[in-house]
Formats: structure tokens, C-alpha cells, sequence
């Protein structure tokens, strides 16, 4: 008997064998596509440090939303870009605002797409805080709960406008509960609560923000996202919101945070969902435009490790392309 008996290239040798062992296997039915989208007709805003992402005006949402659906992706979650912005973010509650209308369109030119959205203020404030600003000991903060009344408004329109999941992501103590006992209480009890329940204070944000327009004008956000260093914390904010109420939980950013997911993983039963952000896709189209990467080979790979760590669903800006390189 030759020596080793253990070989575990044997099953490495052909593609064929590969494919039979292969633990995690992607699909376009994984992925949700971000979009961004503002007033107008025709406007395809192109975002700088999101080489293949931009600002649409909603019939140019819907064409890219079709276009996502005829690859297979079964999903798109909406961000709002204004053009009234305020203290307290209130054009994040106008029916007429881009989301709103937006989801209506959407769920009229596709009605099986899966229509996320966004709900947060700093889109919408003019200070480009997540919620409303009070001062306390000093310091200019978020004020939790009167955050947590214009939150609810905010998921409220977009549930009335036909919205499948609304996606809190703000990071305020109790808006699942809130936002559960809103739509209950108005008749949408059927729409579903996607939590991001462990969004870390991160860098990775930095494009999404030129994107959406929601950098902060002081401070940062450190004083209701997450620190980079906590794990067990994010598992204490994830059994607060399901214990809430939160039907799927998200953890953001994907990339740095596997170990997240994967703990976050083994902890709950819902459906865990990662956010695979603004700043890892721009890495990948960087490093591909300079040559210095495969670009299509890394980012399948970077899109498979985070399902292999746990996540059932990912929030991606390649679900395209990848749903394209995955023969969709
Ligand atoms: C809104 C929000 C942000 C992202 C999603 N929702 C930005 C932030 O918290 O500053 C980031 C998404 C991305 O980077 O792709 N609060």
C-alpha cells in the first residue's frame, strides 16, 4: 500500500468531480440588487467609485430591474435619493417620493420581483444622520426614540405603496418592534421585516454615501453603528430583533465580518442575509481596472465565501454580472 491512503486530490482531479463535492454553489436566486433612485425620466447618473452602478430615475430602475429578473435575480432593495432634504428627513415619508413611486412602478412592470427598501433618514436629512438630532451632555446625538416615530412613517409609506420587505438600517434600539406593531396596526402584517441587526460603524460605506448622498456633514456614526471589534455584541443585536419581530437579520459589511456571519449563523433560525457593501465592490472593480485582479474570478469568489460563511441572501452590486458569469 503506497503511502498516504488519505488523498484528497482524488476528488480534485476533474471538473466533473469537483462540481459533485462542491460544498457551496452559487445562484442569481442568492443575490438582491441595490438600487438608487431619484426623480426624473431617463437620468442614468453614473457614481464615480461605483464603476456599473447609478442613479436611475424610476423607468430607468425598472428597466434595470427586469433586466436583474431576466438573470434570475429575484430581488431588488430600493434607496432614495430626494430632492427635499430637512432636519428631520421628512421627504423619507412622501408618497410621492422616488422610493414610493418606485415601488409602485415596480411591483406593476414585475409583479413577482421581491421589492426591498431602505428604511433610514440619512438619506433624507439634511444633516445626513440617520435620525433626528438632539443635543445631550454636550454633544450633538441621535435621539433613539424620536427617531423611532419618523422611522415608522417611513416604512409605512413604502409598505403602502406595495414594498415586500422593508429593511431598517438605521441601528436605533427598538425599531423592529416599532416598525412590527406600525405595519400591524395600519393592516400590513404580511409585510416582512428585514433587520440589519449587527451594521458595523464601517469605511466600507464610503462610496454608497457619494451615492446616496448621506454623509454625515459632522461627526460619524459611531454613536449608533456597531464597533468593529464587538462579535458577541452582534449576536445580542441579533436576538433583540428577532426577538422583536424580525423576520430575516442582516449583518454589513459581508467581507470583514465572515466570522459574524457565521456565528450569527449558528446562533438564529431565520434567514441570515449580508451585505456585501459599497466599499468591497469598489475594491474588486478597482483592482480589475488596473489589471492587478480577475476581476470576475474574485468577485465570484469574494460572493462565494460569504454564503459559505452562512448567508442565505446577499445584498450585492454584482448580482448582474455575477448571475451573468454564472451562465444565468
Ligand atoms: C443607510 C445605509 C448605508 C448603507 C446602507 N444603508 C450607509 C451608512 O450607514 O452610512 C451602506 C451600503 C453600502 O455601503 O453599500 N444608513
Amino acid at each position: 500500500m503506497s503511502f498516504p491512503t488519505q488523498r484528497p486530490r482524488r476528488l480534485r482531479r476533474t471538473e466533473t468531480l469537483r462540481s459533485m463535492v462542491r460544498e457551496t454553489t452559487l445562484s442569481p436566486k442568492d443575490f438582491v440588487l441595490p438600487l438608487f433612485v431619484l426623480h426624473g425620466k431617463q437620468i442614468r447618473n453614473p457614481v464615480a467609485s461605483m464603476p456599473g452602478v447609478f442613479q436611475l430615475s424610476v423607468d430607468e430602475a425598472i428597466k434595470e430591474a427586469k433586466l436583474a429578473y431576466t438573470h434570475g435575480v429575484p430581488s431588488v432593495i430600493l434607496f432614495g435619493l430626494p430632492e427635499h432634504k430637512d432636519a428631520i428627513g421628512s421627504s423619507g415619508w412622501d408618497d410621492k417620493g422616488p422610493v414610493a413611486v418606485a415601488v409602485r412602478a415596480l411591483k406593476e412592470a414585475v409583479p413577482e420581483l421581491c421589492v426591498m427598501t431602505d428604511v433610514c433618514m440619512c438619506e433624507y436629512t439634511d444633516h445626513g444622520h440617520c435620525g433626528k438630532l438632539v443635543q445631550s451632555r454636550g454633544q450633538t446625538v441621535v435621539d433613539n426614540d424620536a427617531t423611532l416615530e419618523l422611522l415608522a412613517r417611513e416604512a409605512l409609506c413604502h409598505a403602502e405603496a406595495g414594498a415586500d420587505v422593508v429593511a431598517p438600517s438605521d441601528m436605533m434600539d427598538g425599531r423592529v418592534a416599532k416598525l412590527r406593531k406600525t405595519l400591524d396596526d395600519a393592516g400590513h402584517s404580511e409585510v416582512a421585516l428585514l433587520s440589519y441587526a449587527a451594521k458595523y460603524a464601517s469605511g466600507f460605506y464610503g462610496p454608497f454615501r457619494e451615492a446616496a448622498g448621506s454623509t454625515p456633514q459632522q461627526g460619524d456614526r459611531r454613536g449608533y453603528q456597531m464597533d468593529p471589534g464587538n462579535a458577541r455584541e452582534a449576536l445580542r443585536e441579533v436576538q433583540l430583533d428577532v426577538a422583536e419581530g424580525a423576520d430575516m437579520i442582516m449583518v454589513k459589511p459581508a467581507l470583514s465580518y465572515l466570522d459574524i456571519i457565521g456565528r450569527v449563523r449558528a446562533e438564529v433560525n431565520v434567514p441570515v442575509v449580508a451585505y456585501n457593501v459599497s466599499g468591497e465592490y469598489a475594491m474588486v472593480k478597482a483592482a480589475g481596472q488596473n489589471g492587478w485582479l480577475d476581476e470576475q474570478r474574485v468577485m465570484l469568489e469574494v460572493l462565494t465565501s460569504i454564503k459559505r460563511a452562512g448567508a442565505d441572501i446577499i445584498l450585492t452590486y454584482h448580482a448582474i454580472e455575477a448571475a451573468r458569469a454564472l451562465g444565468y
